[in-house]
């Protein structure tokens, strides 16, 4: 194992009714004043009756409230400045992001940015830094799983000025807490609930395929996780309201990305880079272009990874080694990935998700940074290769 320091100062509040019940504590031990700011995205909050939900509470204890709305999927720099200077110009002492990860990211990169005088793009995202003071207080309501964000200090946002995506996770950016009901995914479109759930998968296989690969407690609990992802989207596919289908696709979002399974491990994300810079440049859904990209660059480095990738095939997809190699067994494994992606209903070419001739995916690949957590270091070159074969 990597020697490692842990931390995660986030209240996680989970269940059916936890908003009716929690909220408002939540919100009186947080908040560093009487104004909370309301933050949203496109307005399904409001056609579901969350917004109506959540503003009742507020209302009746007499909290004020601000409304940030229509933060977009791949949030922008210029969102997020708009959110910092709302929450400065209302003095607001604790910003509520209601939503999935597009509104939970702009809403942590914007509690950093009303505490800063300075540019927090060019301070903290451009290259990471050290955070010296404190973001303004954040709290969430998961209305979409996937990203895991809720748990984590991450924000990904897009600077449309230099058609750069990227995210940046500090311990500082942590919500407060957080307050999970997955009766609250039950509209979320199947689009979205599939699309999300691969996001999850994706984040877990980004870091089981890496070193080091000696007997380490993150892949055992990994692969339970991946096991869980597969199955219960299966029976949420089937049946939207089931409960416990959606409970645990909830959970198993924030369990991939709340640093636990990252611990003693090195971590791959060359996927994610590349499906950030695809966002940058077409404004692609983040799950779906995480989907076309995967099968095609893990039949890139399965060779260099022929062990965990074996193991994938085995423990993951129930794969009997029976008259296979290991390279067989592996290959078997990311082609079972493969199926799964056709069976849920997601994308596999780029074109299917807005790339067309005229897009400059040499230019887009150019943009990409190459990991060194990977089993096989990618180039450039062989980006383009990878965004070749899923056009
Ligand atoms: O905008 P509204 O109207 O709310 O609709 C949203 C949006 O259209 C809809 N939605 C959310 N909850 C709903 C609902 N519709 C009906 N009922 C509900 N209860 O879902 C759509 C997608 O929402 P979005 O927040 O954009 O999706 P997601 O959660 O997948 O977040 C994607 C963003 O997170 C970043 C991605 O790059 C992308 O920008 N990521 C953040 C990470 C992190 N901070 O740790 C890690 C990830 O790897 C990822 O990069
Ligand atoms: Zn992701």
């Amino acid at each position: 194992m990597k020697n490692f320091i842990f931390e995660n100062s986030t209240k996680v509040i989970f269940g059916e009714g936890c908003v009716k019940e929690y909220l408002l504590s939540m919100i009186q031990k947080f908040s560093e004043g009487n104004t909370v700011m309301l933050a949203y995205g496109g307005g399904s909050v409001k056609k579901n009756g969350i917004y109506d939900e959540v503003k009742g509470i507020l209302d009746g204890a007499g909290i004020k409230t601000v409304d940030f709305s229509g933060i977009m999927a791949n949030p922008t720099y210029a969102k997020v400045l708009e959110g910092a200077n709302t929450a400065r110009e209302n003095n607001v002492g604790l910003i509520l992001a209601v939503g999935g990860g597009s509104v939970m990211d702009c809403c942590k990169a914007a509690a950093l940015a009303a505490r800063y005088e300075g540019d927090i793009w060019t301070d903290f995202w451009s290259s990471p830094d050290v955070i010296d003071f404190e973001p303004l207080p954040l709290g969430i309501i998961v209305t979409a799983a996937g990203t895991g964000s809720e748990c984590n200090g991450g924000a990904v946002i897009t600077n449309e000025e230099f058609k750069i995506k990227t995210g940046r996770d500090y311990t500082e950016c942590n919500a407060k807490f957080v307050l999970m009901d997955p009766a609250y995914t039950y509209s979320v479109p199947k689009r979205q609930m599939v699309s999300g759930s691969f996001d999850t998968l994706s984040h877990i296989m980004e870091i089981y395929f890496s070193l080091p690969d000696e007997d380490n407690i993150s892949d055992d609990i990994s692969e339970a996780l991946m096991r869980s992802v597969i199955r219960n989207l299966r029976k949420a596919v089937k049946d939207p309201l089931d409960y416990t289908a959606r409970s645990n696709l909830m959970w198993a979002a924030t369990m991939a990305e709340n640093r636990i399974i990252k611990l003693g491990k090195q971590t791959d994300f060359e996927c994610h880079q590349m499906e950030h810079q695809l966002g940058a440049y077409i404004d692609c859904n983040h799950g779906e272009g995480l989907a076309v990209l995967h099968p095609v660059y893990y039949r890139h480095i399965y060779k260099d990874g022929l062990y965990k990738f074996s193991r994938f095939a085995t423990e993951v997809w129930g794969i009997s080694p029976n008259g296979k190699n290991l390279e067989q067994l592996a290959e078997a494994g990311v082609e079972a990935l493969a199926d799964f992606i056709k069976e849920v209903g997601l994308p596999t070419s780029l074109r299917q998700i807005g790339v067309n001739e005229k897009t400059d995916l040499k230019a887009i690949a150019d943009s990409c940074n190459c990991v060194s957590g990977s089993y096989r270091k990618m180039t450039h070159d062989e980006i383009l290769k990878i965004f070749k074969e899923c056009y």
